[in-house]
């Protein structure tokens, strides 16, 4: 049985939080009119629903950290670019890190930049409760991806720090490095390291980036990397638990009307790197006959990819081919080269995974039947999905009734720092709605009410897992 806080901590939350409930009413409306008039389009408006807890969120503050941080992008706004160590990331590494100071916690990196905030329970001895997600942000997205799941638990901290809270267990806020690929082409970058992969460790000693600059170059750059990445590594049992803020990504939530989503399975990730070689040559002079065409080869793997994906017959079967790259890249000049990415997922990892070879044996036979070279093909990670704990599950949704909060249960379609945090902890993930499900474009966008409703879930369900 999980002990009810709200009942625990009623009079000392009352005083405390009463003159937060009155500002962040007050702020909720002029945010909802600033990001309409900010994004062009109007929004559903939620009623408030904060009287019934005394656990109260500065969303005020926080809303302002998530619009400070998208300012550190490489695009302008609306949309946010924030690649793996580059200026603009390292710039807002600082932000979190003076964040987490402020929090009080005491911050600590390790040699690819995850950083860490802890604040010490009454028994430091015993395995943490750790929370957290990613800032970094693919090319042309939003503001919510990651930075909710960041901001956010240093905000549940905060919140649990004014209600007088004391953790025994203590409670670690953690922002991995490069949860996104778009770097070097390597997902849950940081996360992979701390469960301890090896065969990444290794891979890192020879990555470099599209411009040639070396996994390690970049994280000198950055200030990291003076030691081994293998000393990334954190043992099974590091944590007893792990639980992850994040905007569903998704349209469920908002479809229903509910507040939280309870996660209970993230589906299985796959990601390949295809490389074609053909001759080249004039535009003009070259009759079609006579071609080798990589681009066109490029093209049809690239239809081959929806149909195996369609064939599989479940909805839940995804695929994408998201960079399409021909060299030299002149109108008249037949492409002679063509690099192609494949992202492919579900939450079957057998059905995924037979994709896969249909997608290898459709690449090898175009190679043979257009006369090009299939120079690479490469499965740069083929992951298992991942299960949430009951333990997380139950302690989440114990916190969303005693909050009123509506809530269900439901997979994640995408990945997550989660997906490997499950390798070495418990884990465990709640999702907020966002507007029509949109993500990873610039139009994300999540309600200050429903990014508020989720820190204080985040937060009761830490302080719940700390006294476990
Ligand atoms: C995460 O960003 C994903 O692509 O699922
Ligand atoms: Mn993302
Ligand atoms: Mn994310």
């Amino acid at each position: 049985m999980f002990v009810n806080l709200s009942t625990l901590l009623f009079p000392l939350c009352f005083v405390a939080s009463f003159p937060l409930i009155l500002s962040q009413k007050h702020e909720y409306d002029s945010t909802i009119k600033t990001m309409e008039e900010f994004s062009g389009y109007p929004f559903q408006e939620h009623g408030f629903k904060d009287s019934s807890s005394a656990l109260s969120v500065d969303i005020q503050s926080l809303q302002r950290q998530i619009d400070e941080l998208a300012s550190f992008s490489d695009t302008p706004a609306p949309s946010v670019t924030r690649v793996l160590y580059s200026e603009k990331d390292v710039l807002a590494r600082r932000y979190i890190k003076n964040l987490m100071g402020l929090a009080g916690l005491s911050v600590k990196e390790d040699a690819v930049g995850n950083i860490f905030g802890r604040w010490e329970g009454s028994e430091p001895e015993i395995a943490a409760v750790s929370t957290g997600s990613h800032i970094d942000a693919i090319p042309y997205s939003g503001k919510y991806d990651g930075v909710v799941g960041v901001l956010g638990a240093i905000e549940a901290i905060n919140a649990l720090k004014r209600l007088g809270f004391k953790p025994k267990r203590s409670l670690e806020v953690i922002m991995f490095t490069s949860e996104e690929p778009t770097r070097f082409g390597i997902s849950c970058l940081g996360s992979r390291l701390l469960a301890g992969s090896k065969e990444l460790a290794e891979r890192l000693e020879t990555t470099v980036d599209n411009q040639d600059i070396s996994f390690s170059d970049a994280a000198r750059f950055s200030g990291y990397a003076h030691e081994d990445v293998s000393t990334v590594f954190l043992n099974e049992g590091h944590y007893h638990a792990f639980i992850e803020l994040h905007i569903e990504q998704g349209p469920i939530l908002e479809e229903e009307g509910i507040s939280i989503g309870v996660v209970t399975a993230i589906a299985s990730p796959a990601s390949i790197k295809v490389d074609f070689e053909g001759n080249g040559g004039h535009a003009g002079a070259v009759l079609m006959p006579m071609r080798n065409d990589a681009g066109l080869a490029a093209a049809e793997l690239s239809l081959a990819v929806e149909k195996h994906v369609l064939e599989s017959g479940s909805i839940d079967t995804v695929g994408t081919v998201g960079i399409l790259e021909l060299h030299p890249g002149a109108i008249n000049s037949i492409p002679s080269k063509s690099h192609l990415e494949i992202d492919t997922r579900d939450i079957d990892e057998k059905r995924r995974n037979k994709v896969i070879e249909k997608i290898h044996q459709s690449a090898l036979n175009i190679s043979r039947n257009r006369g090009v070279k299939l120079s690479e093909f490469k499965i740069i990670n083929q992951d298992p999905p991942a299960l949430s704990e009951d333990l997380i599950i139950k302690a989440t949704e114990s916190a969303c009734k005693e909050l009123t909060l509506s809530h269900k249960k439901m997979i994640s379609r995408a990945y997550h720092d989660s997906l490997f945090m499950a390798r070495i902890s418990p884990m465990g993930m709640i999702f907020i709605p966002c507007y029509k499900g949109y993500s990873h474009k610039p139009e994300e966008f999540a309600a200050p009410v429903d990014v508020a409703n989720g820190v204080r879930v985040l937060a009761l369900t830490l302080a719940k897992l700390s006294l476990t």
